[in-house]
């Protein structure tokens, strides 16, 4: 069946981000139990760095979607409710995940940087918001897990329905 897709640029946002997306899951879950060391450091700064990607990528997915609106959906009624607001809880996840990773880090008396570049430092150290954020980040991340655990689960039952949901997002020929 031939559906409306996404453009290419949709798709690579799309597919970067949630290749980021799982990496920094998985970096930030591990990282946390790393004993002090260089290892945990490099392991924090890379989380840092990829997290601040995340931020800019997602700054950008969002301005370009604000030109170029999705196509229309396949669905119908609760199911496609249900997808839109799962679809708007991740955009909330994809900004605030990295905005609260990033003032939890700004907060501390340390600069944060991005590979290796040095950002500027615009807030002194803060104990207090520095704990504020890091709990908001903590209470944003695994929620937005759960969301991307939904979202997958959509995504899977089109899989079985054969209705070329999933092809929408993949590259190939307009009709297979
Ligand atoms: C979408 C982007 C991001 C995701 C998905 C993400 C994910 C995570 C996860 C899963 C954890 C571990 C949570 C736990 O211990 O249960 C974590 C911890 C952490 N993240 Fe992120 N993160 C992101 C962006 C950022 C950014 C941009 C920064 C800073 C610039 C950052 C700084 C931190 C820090 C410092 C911790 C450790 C907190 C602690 O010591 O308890 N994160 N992150």
């Amino acid at each position: 069946m031939s559906q409306p897709r996404y453009t290419l640029t949709a798709m690579a946002l799309h597919w970067g981000q949630a290749i980021l997306i799982v990496w920094l899951l998985w970096l930030g879950w591990t990282m946390t139990d790393l004993p002090k060391g260089a290892e945990r450091s490099a392991a924090y700064g890379l989380h840092k760095s990829l997290g601040l990607l995340a931020l800019l990528l997602v700054g950008l997915r969002l301005a370009w979607r604000a030109r170029h609106p999705a196509p229309p959906a396949i669905g119908q009624g609760r199911e496609a409710f249900l997808a839109k607001r799962v679809h708007g809880g991740l955009y909330v996840f994809l900004l605030l995940a990295p905005l609260a990773g990033y003032l939890a880090s700004a907060f501390t008396p340390y600069a944060v940087k991005f590979f290796g570049i040095e950002l500027p430092k615009l807030f002194p150290a803060d104990e207090s918001l520095n704990a504020l954020f890091k709990q908001l980040h903590l209470i944003v991340v695994w929620g937005g897990a759960g969301l991307i655990a939904l979202h997958l689960l959509g995504a899977l039952k089109h899989v079985f329905l054969r209705d070329g949901t999933l092809r929408r997002m993949l590259p190939g020929r307009r009709d297979q």
